[in-house]
Formats: C-alpha cells, sequence, structure tokens
C-alpha cells in the first residue's frame, strides 16, 4: 500500500512573511492529517525558515526545486546537496520541465542530481513529461520512459520509498488544463512498467508516481481514484493555505 504525497511546488513565489503564514494556517487545516505524506517544496531564500515552522512533524517533508551536483566549491549560484540537509530538506524536485525548457537541464544533468541526492539521503522527485506537440504527435508513452531511463540509469534501489516520479505534461503546466485522470493513469501505468523493467516489480510497487499539471481540490479526487496515481505535484493551487489543504485533504 503506497502511502499517497501531496507536494507543494511554489515554484519562484512568496516573500517571507506571506510564506510563513502560508505554511502556518496550511499546518493548521492539516493538523489532523496522518495518512498521507505533505511536501513544501519553497524557493531556497525560505527552507530554513518553513523547515522551523514544520518543526518534527515527520509526514511533512520540506524540499528543494533543485540542487547542483557538487557538494561544494566555486560554483556561483548553486546549492548543494550537503546545504539543502543543512537546512532540513528531506526532498528534492529534479528536472521540472520549466527547468528543462529554461535552464539547459537534460536527462543527463538530472542523473548526475539524482545521484548527488541520494548519496546525501534526499529523496528526488524527478519530473517527466511531454510536450503537447509530442502529445499530439501519440509519442507521450515514448518521451516519458526515455526520459525516465535517462535520468535513472546507474541507480539502484533498495527501496521505492528512496525516490518519486512526477508525471507532468507540459501542456497542461500553469493552463488549466489537465489531461483526464484515465489517460494520466495510463501514462503513469507506462512509467512504473518502465520502473518495473529497470528495478524490479517490488520497486515499482513501492515507488510514488505523482500526476501534475493544474491540479485543484475541484480535481484531485478524480486522479487520486486511478491505480497508478499516488499523489500529486501542485504549483498554482499550493500557494494557498485553503487551496492546498483542500487538495491534502481529498
Ligand atoms: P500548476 O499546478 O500551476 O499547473 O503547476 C504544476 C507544476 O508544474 C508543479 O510542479
Amino acid at each position: 500500500m503506497r502511502t499517497p504525497l501531496l507536494a507543494a511546488n511554489w515554484k519562484m513565489n512568496m516573500a517571507r512573511r506571506d510564506a510563513k503564514l502560508l505554511v502556518e494556517d496550511l499546518l493548521k487545516e492539516i493538523a489532523d492529517v496522518r495518512d498521507r505524506d505533505v511536501a513544501i517544496c519553497p524557493p531556497f531564500h525560505l527552507l530554513a525558515d518553513v523547515n522551523d515552522i514544520i518543526g518534527s512533524r515527520s509526514n511533512i517533508y520540506l524540499g528543494a526545486q533543485d540542487v547542483y551536483w557538487k557538494d561544494s566549491g566555486a560554483f556561483t549560484g548553486e546549492v548543494s546537496s550537503p546545504m539543502l540537509r543543512d537546512v532540513g530538506c528531506r526532498m528534492v524536485i529534479i528536472g521540472h520541465s520549466e527547468r528543462r525548457a529554461m535552464f539547459g537541464e537534460t536527462d543527463e544533468t538530472c542523473c548526475k542530481k539524482i545521484a548527488a541526492a541520494r548519496e546525501h539521503g534526499l529523496i528526488p522527485i524527478l519530473c517527466v513529461g511531454e510536450s503537447l506537440e509530442q502529445c499530439e504527435a501519440g509519442k507521450t508513452a515514448e518521451v516519458v520512459a526515455n526520459q525516465l531511463r535517462g535520468a535513472l540509469q546507474g541507480q539502484t534501489f533498495e527501496s521505492g520509498n528512496d525516490f518519486v516520479i512526477a508525471y507532468e505534461p507540459i501542456w497542461a503546466i500553469g493552463t488549466g488544463k489537465t489531461d483526464s485522470p484515465e489517460n494520466a493513469n495510463k501514462t503513469m501505468g507506462i512509467l512504473r512498467d518502465t520502473i518495473a523493467d529497470m528495478f524490479g516489480e517490488r520497486i515499482a510497487q513501492q515507488v510514488r508516481l505523482l500526476y501534475g499539471g493544474s491540479v485543484k481540490p475541484a480535481n484531485i479526487a478524480g486522479f487520486m481514484a486511478q491505480r497508478d496515481i499516488d499523489g500529486a505535484l501542485v504549483g498554482g493551487a499550493s500557494l494557498k493555505a485553503d487551496s492546498f489543504s483542500a487538495i491534502v485533504k481529498y
């Protein structure tokens, strides 16, 4: 049985004051939620503050939105896995489509980042997803399976809890359009089969697969009812305590 995971990706949003209020309100709203995991992934400058507010709630994970693969040194502007651990992170998003499209992220860089994150005990949330053109050309399965294989090659896993995959069709991100739950489930079934092929059936049955792309309180239940969807990676609707708590409590 996989524990649902609802993850907030704040992207490049929030000042300190608003962030603290949001997390305080959110924690009040979800104080009784024990049967699912929640991840909050703020921008780097808010990680320490958000960590202080989360405190020792073990089912609430602090996550970063990116990481560099070296531990330290002359890499101006980058942040390393030991640094993320130092401020309380337990998860890190890797390979978000915005980073692939705007900041040169590739399957190869994702692969290095995943290796570095895991070496330091961080759980990577690897993002995969196809563009509208690829979707319309019927290439979704091929694209996402290749992204998965490229980013996870060379890894070995003791447990499927050591990583998370987020399937985010690029055309559904921030657009208000979503994939249908059935269609998303089909693609995510292909991802699970690919993981089984790479790492074995036990790992594939343990790993959590998140859907992302215009997830809202009104549509989360439909996704969570699907067999291969174990949670969501939420952008816009995670920036308000009422909407994200409603998603967590779907
Ligand atoms: P939206 O929920 O705003 O569509 O963003 C999805 C996303 O990119 C989460 O990583």
